[in-house]
């Protein structure tokens, strides 16, 4: 599985970095990207991370996290 934020979607809220630490991080302006590849979704999401992964992904508000089973192209 792939992720990355939609950083236009980003509200800033906060809470996929408390869910999932080792996958998201913030930007200077609070704005979250995925940290496993600069958020580009081209690195699988760790099996250890999955429930980590789906606890940000279902709590996210605005829902910028995005996810699917193959690489982000764009
Ligand atoms: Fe942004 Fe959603 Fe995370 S609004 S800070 S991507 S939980």
């Amino acid at each position: 599985m792939y992720t990355k934020v939609c950083q236009i979607d980003c509200i800033a809220c906060g809470l996929c970095q408390l869910k999932a630490p080792e996958l998201f991080d913030y930007d200077p302006q609070g704005i979250a990207f995925c940290k496993l590849d600069h958020n580009q979704g081209t690195v699988e999401i760790p099996t250890a991370q999955y429930t980590n992964f789906k606890a940000a992904y279902q709590k996210c508000p605005t829902g910028a996290i995005k996810r699917q089973n193959t690489p982000f192209t764009e």
